[in-house]
């Protein structure tokens, strides 16, 4: 039997490879996908090996994570329950999309996965490889082993001569890739207490430890999605690289919120997304010039919808496809430029342009002009109000009978 195992290099995924031959007296090929994680990435092929995989797969998902599953999102302006850019939501069906692969061309019978059974990311992982191959077995240790602490599995990593790794044994259950890191456990447990970023936060400082001095910055878009900064063209992974040292650097993008999982509980968090903070509102401030109010409204609900989809583990579904399109659709004329202003963790408009603006001077102004008519308000407003008027009607007739 062969088994592919989502690999990352931690403690539980470390482990899981000696779990599954002795469980399943199966062979273990470990696969990595990459979606920006970068550090965490030093070593992992000795590490995997050591720890007893017969074979590691490092596959660079970084530009197809960013172009296909980032930009879509970020022109959908998905945010689950308002706040969470969604960094670990869309990054599974990426790697789960690669596991499968794998799992095909090495003849594989099963995919494994270090995800507890009380998480999103089960959900998430299982979704996509289902998507992908309706009959793959799913084997999920953390939902049957008798390992119940951490504790427990450092002592299973050292009777079976695991390579630990390095860090001390009080961490933050973390998921980082170029998009996001969130941390999540031990004290953050508590929404009662401030966490404390000086042990919390590695892409960002805080807010007040930011420069006195603002910073500028322009960012190009075409059509919905980022291409340049300052007027310098790049490809997307070097946007939000960039993007994420200026706004870490201003103490920008730090979200600290208590969210609902879909297995039910709720679960409090803090997230660091500097880069995605930014590109996030200047799309939104674009879009504010260049969308019809119609459109815009009803792109608010889709945008609640998709976020709901993502977060869910459904983005390999004909919905978030559907959704998609209505997106794509919008953001034809999401082209021009935003110019913002960045100090301490705030992010202020500083201009925007664009060749299919919607705003007009001429119309808006509160000076005179040439192109309004005032006097067509009265019948609007009158047929307008006509409901109003008539509740009003119906309300002193009761009163009076
Ligand atoms: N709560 C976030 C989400 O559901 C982050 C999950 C982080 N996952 C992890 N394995 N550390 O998307
Ligand atoms: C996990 O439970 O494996 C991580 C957190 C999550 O999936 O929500």
């Amino acid at each position: 039997k062969k088994v592919v195992l989502a690999y990352s290099g931690g403690l539980d995924t470390s482990i899981t490879i000696p779990w599954l031959k002795e469980n399943y007296g199966c062979e273990v090929i470990a696969v990595v996908g990459n979606v920006g994680q970068d550090n965490e990435l030093d070593g992992l092929e000795e590490k995997a090996i050591q720890s007893g995989a017969s074979k590691i797969f490092i596959e660079d998902l970084t530009d197809e994570f960013v172009e296909e599953f980032v930009f879509e999102t970020l022109k959908a302006g998905a945010k689950y329950e308002g706040k969470y850019l969604l960094g670990t939501s869309f990054a599974r069906p990426v790697i789960a999309k690669k596991l499968v692969e794998i799992a095909h061309s090495e003849g594989a019978d099963a995919i494994a996965h270090g995800c507890t059974g009380k998480g999103n990311d089960q959900v998430r992982f299982e979704l996509a490889v289902k998507a992908f191959d309706p009959d793959m077995e799913i084997i999920a240790p953390w939902r049957t082993w008798e390992l119940k602490s951490r504790e427990d599995e450092i002592e299973y990593a050292k009777e079976r001569n695991i390579p630990l790794p390095m860090k001390e044994d009080n961490i933050y259950s973390e998921d980082r890739n170029i998009w996001h890191i969130s941390h999540e456990g031990l004290d953050l447990e508590f929404p009662d207490t401030e966490p404390d970023f000086s042990k919390v936060l590695k892409m960002s400082v805080p807010p007040e430890d930011a420069p006195d001095e603002p910073t500028y910055i322009s960012i190009a878009f075409e059509k919905g999605v980022p291409v340049a900064i300052d007027g310098k063209k790049m490809k997307g992974t070097d946007i939000i690289k960039t993007l994420n040292k200026i706004g870490g650097a201003n103490g920008i993008g730090i979200d600290d919120i208590v969210e609902n999982r879909l297995v039910g509980m709720k679960v409090r968090g803090v997230y660091e997304n500097p880069g995605g903070a930014i590109l996030y509102r200047a799309h939104e401030i674009l879009e504010s010039i260049t969308l019809d109010g119609d459109t815009k409204h009803y792109k608010d609900k889709i945008s609640i919808e998709f976020a709901n989809v993502v977060y869910n583990g459904k983005w390999f579904s004909p919905l978030r496809e559907s959704l998609s399109a209505f997106v794509n659709k919008t953001q034809e004329t999401v082209t021009g430029d935003v110019k913002l202003k960045l100090y301490k963790g705030n992010i202020i408009t500083a201009g925007v342009t664009s060749p299919y603006t919607l705003y007009s001077e001429e119309f808006a102004t509160f000076g005179e002009d040439g192109v309004y008519d005032q006097n067509d308000s009265q019948g609007f407003v009158n047929l307008y109000a006509l409901s109003t008027k008539v509740q009003s009607m119906m309300k002193k007739k009761v009163k009076e009978s």
